[in-house]
């Protein structure tokens, strides 16, 4: 029981919480799920921690009783639009008479990597070693045991906003979590729904949650671009609400039942009804009529992406097409059609393959326990964990153990 991993993604509409526990072959599985609403998170920024530690509280715990252990640390996200890339080497002289490369050298080279200029609102949330160079021999990705005398790295520090990173982390740790690792959202989402083949030829991958549109685009094995548009699933739903004169519950009910995206897609004789607002009588309602207001608000979020990434010269950078995700327009019939008249590539739906999440609302918070996993032997930021109370007020369970909890601290050294 030793080989805990959990997630916590914080998103617009709801926190998900993931327990994963790695089986005798190696493959994660899930062993407990826990979702809850949150008011507390506008368009992925926390605008109030109480709300957002309480939210992520019940989904602990609900994800905590599903899996019968108690957990106390947790990989959270961070939406790509609020981060920043920067590509940058490291190099130092390894350390040992025997010129065995150690841990120690791994971490005192990525650190050497980190020291770049960044704004003063901006801090390090993540640094990720694109390859490691021994004594001008590149391509390598663990070092850790060769012979060598210089080691140099290339890797990519992910910076994003101080305010942005410390709400997120103090929601968090009010619930009673230590936050592992902040992991920027479309490169932990990308380990769920994605396939290598599709990160090399060339993808954009689209997260269309509830406030926030994440767009980001994988050449090479690797993010080439990311960005956000405050454009998702709540304004369809408002939409709705103000098109049918409907509050915004009922609204989103009927989105989930009757939403169609693709007009032409929309049947005549599906019929629903409804009791508008200022209305004494209820009024009937067809598909067609629905499916014209969401068809519309999904056209615009795929028309503004698409211009984005033309003017950024991205597009030509597509080759195997469009991957969607995310709650916001993934479970709508007819979205792939929309997306390929649009962006006129090819387009698929992505969701977790592991038992349990097989959903796209859930592709960030398994995406988030992948990339924790695969990290393991890497390294070592610590997000300021600052207030933490322990236990929320239950008793430290047996199984509180994780796989990562000999990962080490280095925060303090970069600030
Ligand atoms: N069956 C469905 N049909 C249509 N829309 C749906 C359905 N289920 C969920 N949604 C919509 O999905 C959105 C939530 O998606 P998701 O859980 O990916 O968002 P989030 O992660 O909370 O938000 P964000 O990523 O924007 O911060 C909501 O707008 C909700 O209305
Ligand atoms: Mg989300």
């Amino acid at each position: 029981m030793g080989n805990v991993v959990t997630s916590i993604d914080l998103g617009s509409s709801k926190i998900c919480v993931i327990i994963s526990e790695i089986d005798n072959n190696g493959q994660l599985q899930v062993i407990g799920i826990g979702k809850s609403k949150c008011k507390g998170i506008k368009k992925g920024v926390v605008v109030d921690i109480e709300e957002t530690a309480k939210a992520v509280i019940e989904a602990v715990t609900q994800a905590e009783n599903m899996a019968d252990l108690e957990i106390c640390e947790a990989y959270i996200n961070i939406p790509g639009g609020y981060t920043k890339l920067i590509r940058n080497k490291g190099i130092i002289a390894v350390s040992s008479d025997d010129k065995e490369i150690s841990f120690e050298d791994v971490k005192r080279v990525l650190n050497s990597a980190t020291i770049v200029s960044i704004p003063q609102d901006q801090r390090i949330v993540d640094i990720i070693p694109r390859q490691y160079i021994v004594d001008g021999y590149d391509g390598i990705s663990d070092p850790i045991g060769m012979v060598g005398i210089r080691l140099e790295v290339e890797a990519d520090i992910i910076v994003g906003s101080t305010t942005t990173v410390l709400n997120l982390v103090k929601s968090v740790n009010r619930a009673g979590i230590e936050v592992l690792g902040i992991i920027m959202e479309p490169i932990s989402t990308s380990e769920a729904v994605l396939t290598k083949d599709e990160k090399d030829l060339g993808v954009l991958l689209l997260d269309i949650g509830a406030g926030t549109s994440d767009f980001s685009v994988f050449r090479n094995g690797i993010l080439i671009y990311s960005n956000i548009l405050p454009i998702a699933g709540n304004h369809i739903t408002n939409d709705i609400s103000v098109g049918l004169r409907l509050p915004f519950d009922r609204s989103e009910e009927i989105k989930k039942k009757f939403g169609v995206a693709y007009t032409k897609l929309a049947n005549n004789d599906n019929v629903f009804e409804i009791n508008p607002l200022g209305f004494n009588n209820n009024l009937e309602v067809n598909e067609i009529q629905l499916s014209e207001i969401i068809e519309a608000r999904i056209r615009e979020i795929f028309e503004l992406i698409n211009m984005d990434l033309i003017k950024n010269r991205v597009k030509d950078k597509i080759l195997t097409g469009i991957v969607i995700t995310g709650g916001g327009v993934s479970y709508f019939k007819g979205v792939t059609e929309l997306g390929i008249e649009v962006f006129g590539l090819p387009v698929r739906i992505g969701q977790p393959y592991q038992m349990g999440a097989q959903e796209p609302i859930f592709s960030s918070a398994v995406g988030l326990i992948n990339y924790g996993f695969k990290r393991k032997l890497n390294y070592y930021i610590e997000y300021n964990n600052v207030e933490i109370k322990k236990g929320r007020g239950k008793k430290r369970g047996k199984n509180t153990k994780s796989i990562m909890s000999f990962l080490k601290t280095i925060w303090d050294e970069y600030f």
